[in-house]
């Protein structure tokens, strides 16, 4: 069976993962990454498969109604995988309307020029990848299920909800085939680095101080990005369509924890003196509204789909410390310019 499938986002982390795997695996398939190339997208991480005769990529926004339009007319897509998102919540607490913009308006256009060129459902599907955030917050007991309250908290986590909400009221309204997943925290490779676990590899590898926000007692639960797009894989050719599938690694860490870990795995790869990368760590002022805990219970996708987790997390953390260590020339062109100008800003005022 042959599909043509517009993938979003596809230069970001997820997104990159995500192309790579399809490309890969489904030579039948034609792939159409669309993609902005904001300061979080870079086709360098596509370098391996940007030859591949089944892919193909263009530059453009998805807030750009009119050229979205022209683009599905064009190329008549039968299935959506939308990534594409401002992703980082400190950016959100600092510039909610970029958020709500491509989050909420970026998706709603998508939605709407599927629905226009889509003269039947046959064969379609619209895939939103989302995040556990939707949620809430979670205390020091429990899980979220697929049937958790929405309670989103930051600009980033309403962006998302409403995102969420916009593509069950298309499936509603116009019974659009559509599925959603919400996902836990990913790591792994190509990871920018002004999020948690690549922030503190490469200033371990620098020297530069390692912010723990407030205490470090914020637990998140950690998922292998890979182990994350092989559930896209399955959700998308098997998943229920409505139905929202939770995404997480079954696997919780207290931040100051990770942090530790990392600390001593980097101290061994180093070869600096156990300790060493430990007295780099710095409590700085919290996140605001800094969510305290979040923890998925996959069962459904487990039990419906089989998926389950492939990486044990201190495997996954030693890969991905080692790809770090061997990538440091990606990591200096991607954190110079604009971004570099933005974490000195942050960094300054905490
Ligand atoms: P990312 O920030 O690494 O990548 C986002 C990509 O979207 C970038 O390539 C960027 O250029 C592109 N993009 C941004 N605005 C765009 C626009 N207006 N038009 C077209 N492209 C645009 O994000 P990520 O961490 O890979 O997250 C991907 C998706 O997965 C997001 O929807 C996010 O909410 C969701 N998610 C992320 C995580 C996580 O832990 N990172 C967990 C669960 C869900
Ligand atoms: O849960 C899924 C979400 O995970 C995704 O939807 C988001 O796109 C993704 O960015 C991630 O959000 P978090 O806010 O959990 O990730 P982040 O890496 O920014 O932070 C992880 C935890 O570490 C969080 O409790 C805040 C804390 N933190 C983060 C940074 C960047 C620090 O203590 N210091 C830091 O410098």
């Amino acid at each position: 069976m042959e599909k043509n499938i517009l993938i979003t986002g596809g230069a970001g982390f997820i997104g990159s993962h995500v192309v790579r795997l399809f490309v890969n695996k489904y030579p039948n398939y034609r792939v159409t990454n669309l993609d902005a190339l904001t300061y979080a997208g870079n086709l360098e991480n596509l370098r391996d498969i940007e030859d591949a005769a089944n892919y193909s990529f263009v530059k453009g926004d998805i807030t750009d109604e009119a050229f979205i339009n022209e683009l599905f007319l064009e190329r008549q897509f039968d299935s959506v995988i939308h990534l594409a998102a401002e992703s980082h919540v400190d950016r959100s607490i600092m510039d909610p309307l970029a958020f709500v913009k491509t989050n909420v308006l970026g998706t709603a256009i998508l939605l709407n020029a599927a629905r226009r060129t889509w003269k039947d459902y046959s064969g379609k599907l619209f895939y939103h990848v989302s995040t556990d955030e939707v949620y809430g917050s979670l205390g020091q007991e429990g899980f979220f299920t697929e049937e958790t309250p929405y309670d989103p908290r930051s600009p980033y986590s309403a962006s998302k909800a409403s995102s969420d909400h916009f593509v069950k009221a298309w499936h509603h309204t116009y019974n659009m085939p559509v599925v959603i997943s919400n996902c836990s925290n990913n790591y792994g490779s190509h990871h920018f680095p002004e999020k948690l676990i690549p922030l503190m590899i490469n200033n371990i590898i620098h020297g530069k101080p390692l912010p723990v926000y407030g205490k470090g007692e914020n637990v998140r639960d950690w998922l292998w990005v890979e182990d994350h797009a092989r559930a896209i894989d399955v959700i998308f050719h098997k998943g229920r369509h409505g139905e929202t599938y939770n995404i997480g690694g079954f696997n919780e860490w207290k931040n100051i924890d990770l942090v530790q870990l990392l600390c001593s795995i980097m101290d061994r790869k180093l070869q600096r003196e156990p300790g060493a990368s430990a007295r780099l760590i710095t409590y700085v002022t919290d996140r605001a509204g800094h969510d305290l805990r979040y923890a998925i219970d996959a069962t459904k996708l487990n039990k419906e789909l089989g998926w389950k987790p492939s990486l044990q997390f201190e495997e996954g953390l030693e890969r991905t410390v080692d790809w770090y260590l061997a990538n440091k020339e990606w990591v200096n062109r991607i954190t110079s310019g604009a971004y570099q100008e933005y974490y000195q800003n942050q960094y300054a005022e905490r």
